[in-house]
């Protein structure tokens, strides 16, 4: 099973595609998650993608194309996958059905998950991630048991994204509305997308992701 994540920032594709990964063993890819790991080097082209991420622009198409491209022919990726934050662009998503002709693979679903502007907002204006061991909580959605203390692992350190800023989750999301978001017509024609409520609570939300797949039964086999 072979599946898109689609939807704005802090809309939940991370959480769903954490629980996809666990529930069915498919592979997670997130581009967000590559490039946080590239600008923790020190050269030239992670100090540009720095810049980039935290204007609240995409890295251009080229660079996220030969990251997956990369990617995508590893061995663990043979019982599936779920990309989380790619494609954004048409000409990615261009790029990713050349990709997967080649490797005689195809999308089963484009999962669009749908939440207001309000509530996005709302979502990464409050979130943090423990230092040790990457739980994610949010400061008012969804706190620590104990504040300031990791419910998983005890530990006191968390940490924060550079574009969870309000200036640039306002123009994230602009980018979101402008260059991705003509994904959907995009994959609409092509018959695989598929729209949640995303406004409700994670486990609901995951809830009708589960009951999309199962009604693909195919799916799940
Ligand atoms: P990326 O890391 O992909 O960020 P994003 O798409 O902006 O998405 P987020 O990670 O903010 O949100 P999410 O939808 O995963 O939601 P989450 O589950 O975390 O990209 C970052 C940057 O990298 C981009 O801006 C760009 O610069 C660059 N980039 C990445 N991919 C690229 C590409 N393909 N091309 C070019 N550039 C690229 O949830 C958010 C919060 O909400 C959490 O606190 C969570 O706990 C909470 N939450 C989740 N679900 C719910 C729910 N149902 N109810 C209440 N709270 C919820």
């Amino acid at each position: 099973m072979n599946i898109i994540l689609l939807g704005p920032p802090g809309a939940g594709k991370g959480t769903q595609a954490q629980l996809l990964q666990e529930k069915f063993g498919l592979i997670k890819l997130s581009t967000g998650d590559m490039l946080r790991e590239v600008i923790k080097q020190d050269n030239p082209l992670s100090k540009r993608i720095k810049d980039i991420m935290n204007a609240g622009q995409l890295v251009p198409d080229d660079v996220i194309i030969a990251m997956i491209a990369d990617r995508i022919v590893q061995g663990d990726i043979q019982n599936g996958f779920i990309l989380d934050g790619f494609p954004r662009t048409v000409a990615q998503a261009e790029a990713l059905d050349v990709m997967l002709r080649r490797l005689d693979k195809k999308l089963d679903a484009v999962i669009e998950l749908q939440v207001d502007d309000a509530a996005l907002i709302q979502r990464i204006a409050g979130r943090f991630t423990c230092a040790k061991c990457n739980v994610g909580y949010n400061k008012t959605l969804n706190p620590p048991a104990q504040e300031g203390v990791c419910d998983q692992c005890g530990s006191t350190e968390f940490t924060f994204r550079d574009d969870d800023k309000a200036e640039t989750v306002a123009s994230r999301l602009k980018t979101y509305h402008a260059q991705t978001a003509p994904l959907l017509p995009y994959y609409q024609e092509k018959g695989i997308l598929v729209s949640v409520d995303g406004m409700k609570e994670v486990d609901e939300v995951w809830h009708a992701i589960n009951e999309l797949l199962q009604s693909q039964s195919n799916l799940l086999t």
